[in-house]
């Protein structure tokens, strides 16, 4: 397929186009909206939202502006989320700190799961068991026999389960898996990845609210089954930093990179990881590298490299680049762009290290077999982007097709195994990491080796 065709092809449809510069700037149409139909009461999900943090408050927001959906219940273990939650969804909602007393009622359609790592396992398969559709944030596994656990109990209850990186639901990815099936880079040989910061907030310094103690917030409840400690605010609102909730910057920020490209590269995941870093700067107590380094092995034939370094003096950036035997495509916030060189068409020729009557006469041997054509010289054909409109939301998407998917009984866009295909490539930089050694995984049967 030449160029021009494979621009035009895909479902993700543009709206316009212009140059910005030189570069030839398509703008992504948003995808349909609903149809305004009204919902009776009665036709309502209903929603309750386990773990009332950061994240759990934008999924369940979110998920509130839908027509059709309502927040019942909020579990949390901070009483400053839940009292923030009744300002946010009203007074009526049922507030606790015990997720069960949510899982009992049976008024509550599905859960949204917003809490740390070490809790999605088991806030996942007591929902499912109880009956109830649910969307989990990522990464859906905080250690690798969480996996199987959990598409076990999904595949079992039959319930409808999204895993939350959002990205899966993004124009800008399904233009960027359309691009690259259409042969817009060749072959593809390289995934490039970083995410570099270099600010507290970056690296997780989140703020301890000053009123954070053991009245205030449900500390057993929150270790649940990590290591009994006495309470500590740190681990409570920073808990990235340590293993015993989260998993680094693999289960942090690998993992979207992995879902972006299992999705765009309809790949199951890596056979191999090889990892390197350390803690270099963020030395407040956290056991997790502040800067890692990780490559990859793909079976189709590429490899991927990808980064973090929270101790970036340089830039704070991201960048997500695929590199193909015709060209490269970079993501970029709500862009793709697609950059091509052609290749040369003769091996070109050295000439200039002898004497001039045989250079003279090598270049007519070259030239009989490659006439010069003009212009000389490689042609730049340029850089072509997509763009999402302003104010484009993967994250209302992907919320919508679960709830969607809730109604339709048809299935979500990142299930469990998919979900623990991203996150079991994720964490394979960790194993890599911890025992200095490559780390081998079986995609496929999604297991280590
Ligand atoms: N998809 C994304 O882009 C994205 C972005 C940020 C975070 N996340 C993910 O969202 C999850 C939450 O991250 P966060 O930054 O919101 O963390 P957070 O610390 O702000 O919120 C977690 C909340 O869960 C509560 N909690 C802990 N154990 C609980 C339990 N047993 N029952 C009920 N509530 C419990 C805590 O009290 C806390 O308020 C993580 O898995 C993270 O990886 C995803």
């Amino acid at each position: 397929m030449d160029r021009r065709n494979f621009l035009k092809t895909g479902s993700v449809a543009t709206v316009g186009t212009y140059f910005a510069g030189s570069v030839k700037t398509h703008l992504m149409a948003a995808p349909e909206a609903e149809p305004g139909k009204p919902i009776a009461a009665s036709d309502n999900i209903q929603v309750a939202l386990i773990g009332a943090g950061g994240q759990g408050q934008s999924d369940t927001k979110i998920a509130a502006s839908i027509p059709g959906v309502k927040v019942v219940a909020v579990a949390d273990c901070y009483n400053g989320c839940l009292d923030h939650a009744k300002e946010l969804w009203g007074n009526d909602i049922l507030a606790t700190r015990d997720y069960n007393e949510i899982l009992a009622r049976k008024d509550v359609d599905a859960v949204v799961i917003g809490t740390p790592d070490h809790w999605h396992m088991q806030a996942a398969v007591d929902s499912l068991n109880a009956g109830k559709d649910v969307y989990c944030e990522k990464p859906m596994i905080h250690v690798y026999s969480d996996g199987p656990k959990i598409i076990d109990t999904w595949r079992k209850t039959n319930r409808i389960m999204q895993i939350g990186s959002q990205r899966v639901s993004s124009i800008v990815y399904l233009k960027a898996k359309e691009l690259l099936a259409a042969g817009a880079i060749g072959k593809l040989n390289m995934v490039t990845v970083w995410y570099d910061r270099n600010s507290a907030q970056g690296a997780w310094q989140y703020t301890v609210p000053y009123d954070a103690n053991t009245e205030t917030c449900d500390w057993p409840r929150w270790l649940g089954t990590a290591p009994k400690i006495p309470f500590n605010g740190e681990h409570f609102f920073q808990w990235r930093k340590w293993k015993a909730y989260g998993s680094g910057v693999a289960g942090d920020l690998f993992v979207h990179l992995f879902s972006g490209v299992h999705l765009i590269t309809d790949s199951k995941g890596p056979t191999r990881a090889q990892s390197t870093g350390g803690l270099r700067f963020w030395k407040d107590g956290r056991d997790v590298p502040d800067v890692m380094m990780s490559l990859y092995d793909y079976a189709p034939g590429f490899n991927l490299s990808v980064r973090t370094n929270f101790v970036d003096g340089g830039s704070e950036s991201e960048g997500f680049v695929f590199t193909g035997s015709e060209g490269s495509m970079t993501i970029a916030g709500d862009t793709v762009s697609v950059a091509r060189v052609p290749r040369e068409k003769g091996p070109g020729v050295r000439v200039e290290l002898y004497s001039l009557p045989i250079q003279k006469r090598m270049l007519e041997i070259y030239h009989e077999k490659y006439p010069i054509t003009y212009p000389t010289g490689p042609i730049m054909e340029g850089e072509e982007k997509y763009v999402a409109p302003k104010g484009y939301s993967d994250h209302y998407h992907h919320i919508k097709n679960w709830t969607d998917a809730i109604r339709s009984r048809e299935p979500v866009v990142e299930d469990p195994v998919f979900g623990f295909r991203a996150a079991g490539a994720a964490l394979l930089s960790n194993v890599s990491y911890d025992s200095g050694k490559p780390a081998h995984w079986d995609p496929e049967g999604m297991r280590l080796i």
